[in-house]
Order: C-alpha cells, then sequence, then structure tokens
C-alpha cells in the first residue's frame, strides 16, 4: 500500500502564520507539522509516499524533507495542487502514482499520539472497498460525522449542525484502486470543493466501507487552538508511538 500526504490549501484560518509559509510547515512542539504524517506512515509501514502541496512555498517541501530518506522512506514523490479545489481534488493527482495499488490517505495537519498499524494491516487483507478511522470527539461539528446502525456505518456527514454521534471521521483514510474513478464523478459542494466525504460516503453506498475507532488522543492542527493544542499533547505524551515491540525511531519523549 502506498501512502499520500495532503498538504495543499491555504491554511485561512492561520492567518498571518500562514501569510510567510504553507501551514504544514508550521512548528508542532519540535518538529514541522508535516513530520508527523510522514512518521506515522512509516510505522503502518508504509515506505513509498507523495505530498501533494500547493501556494508559493511548495519548494520549501522539498528543501525539508528532500528525497525522504531520513524518515527511512524508499520513495518521495511531490504533486502541485492548482488553488484549493478540495481534498479530493488534491488526491486527484496522486492517480499515476497510485498506479493501480491500494493507498493510504493522511491530511497534512493531522497527528495521533499511537499509530494506525493495525488499520493498515487489516485493510491491506480487506479484499476491495475503503477504510477510515473513528475518534470520539466533544465538538462533532467540526468534522465528518459518522451515523452507525449497529457496527456499520450508514452515512458521514460533513460538519453537521446536529451531529448523528460524537464519532469524527479524522484526516486517515485507506482506498482501493476504484477511488480515482469516484473522484471523478463529484461536483463541488457548497464551499466549492471536491469533498473526501462524498468518496467516503459512495463506498458506503456500494457497502464496501470498514471502519475502526482509533486508540490514543487524535487532533488536527489547522485552526490556533488546535494547533496549540497539538503542540502541548505531544509535549506531553509524544506521537506515533509504535506498535509494542517495534523500536520507537522517533520519540524520545514517551511518557
Ligand atoms: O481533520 C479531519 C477532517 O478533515 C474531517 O473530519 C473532515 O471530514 C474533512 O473534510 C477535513 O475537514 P477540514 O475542513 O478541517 O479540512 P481542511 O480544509 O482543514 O483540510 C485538511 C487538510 O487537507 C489540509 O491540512 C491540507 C489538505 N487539503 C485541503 C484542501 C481544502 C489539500 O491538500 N487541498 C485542499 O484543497
Amino acid at each position: 500500500m502506498k501512502g499520500v500526504i495532503l498538504a495543499g490549501g491555504l491554511g485561512t484560518r492561520l492567518r498571518p502564520l500562514t501569510s510567510i509559509t504553507n501551514k504544514h510547515l508550521l512548528p508542532v512542539y519540535d518538529k514541522p507539522m508535516i513530520y508527523y504524517p510522514i512518521e506515522s506512515m512509516v510505522v503502518a509501514g508504509i515506505d513509498e509516499i507523495m505530498i501533494v502541496t500547493g501556494g508559493n512555498y511548495a519548494g520549501d517541501f522539498l528543501r525539508l524533507l528532500k528525497n525522504g530518506k531520513d524518515f527511512g522512506l524508499k520513495k518521495l514523490s511531490y504533486a502541485y495542487q492548482e488553488g484549493e479545489g478540495g481534498i479530493a481534488d488534491a488526491l486527484s493527482l496522486a492517480e499515476g502514482f497510485a498506479e493501480g495499488e491500494k493507498i493510504c490517505v493522511v491530511l497534512g495537519d493531522n497527528i495521533i499520539e499511537k499509530n494506525f498499524a493495525k488499520a493498515a494491516a487489516d485493510f491491506r487483507a480487506q479484499s476491495v472497498g475503503a477504510k477510515i478511522l473513528l475518534k470520539e470527539v466533544h465538538d462533532p461539528q467540526r468534522f465528518g460525522v459518522a451515523e452507525l446502525d449497529g457496527k456499520k456505518v450508514v452515512r458521514i456527514i460533513e460538519k453537521p449542525q446536529r451531529p448523528p454521534s460524537n464519532l469524527a471521521v479524522i484526516g486517515i483514510y485507506m482506498y482501493d484502486q476504484h477511488v480515482f474513478e469516484i473522484i471523478k464523478t463529484l461536483v463541488p459542494s457548497d464551499r466549492g470543493e471536491l469533498e473526501i466525504t462524498d468518496v467516503n460516503n459512495a463506498y458506503i453506498k456500494k457497502g464496501q466501507m470498514t471502519y475502526e475507532v482509533l486508540d490514543g488522543w487524535w487532533t488536527d492542527a489547522g485552526t490556533f487552538s488546535s494547533l496549540h493544542r497539538a503542540a502541548s499533547l505531544v509535549e506531553k505524551g509524544g506521537a506515533n508511538l509504535p506498535p509494542a515491540g517495534v523500536k520507537d525511531r522517533f520519540n524520545t519523549s514517551r511518557t
């Protein structure tokens, strides 16, 4: 399974911090934000990654990450998203890179305490479809929210005013090769974006969506308060802790 990290968009909610750099290059405690999704993929056994970025500072990703060897990556590729057409629009740029393989997509501003190695292993064994990860939150209105019927996800609603549950769909998604066909059928939402939630609902309609609930804390880092929260969570307990028995390559601050 290959990895795609989405680090485009203009980061308008973080201006003026993002007036002179890309959101995903901002510091989260002791590392640039983009390090966290890369490391979480490496811990999940993914060593070929494409970063999709955009805007005026795309070249800085290359200066920072180079060929990805420092992270133990076999291959690090880059794509440039013009404009801010949404998460699914950014993902569409990875079609050639995926070469028909399954892909794992991580949003560049999502940070997790532990790892998604088990979910990735389960998805490698899943014959078709997609997998999402859910996490209980106290402010579901800010996210895509899952509606469950027993053990099945029946619908995802993007930023609902009246959330059907407190289970947010976090920014880690796994798809089979049909994801790119689905993206081609999407139309822009009211906010003018191709929504990843519409992609996920298409898989739910086909009866091919599975989910797992993430263990450990999760946060995004795209607003002032979540960026601050991310830094303090990382300071307190590290991030991307590997599965038990696997040597921790990234964290020295484990408690
Ligand atoms: O963090 C999880 C949430 O992320 C999900 O629960 C939502 O369902 C999903 O829509 C998304 O919500 P946000 O509105 O918070 O996403 P945001 O616009 O902040 O974009 C998240 C990342 O996606 C961003 O850090 C970079 C990437 N992105 C976003 C856009 C709009 C792109 O690469 N290109 C884009 O055009």
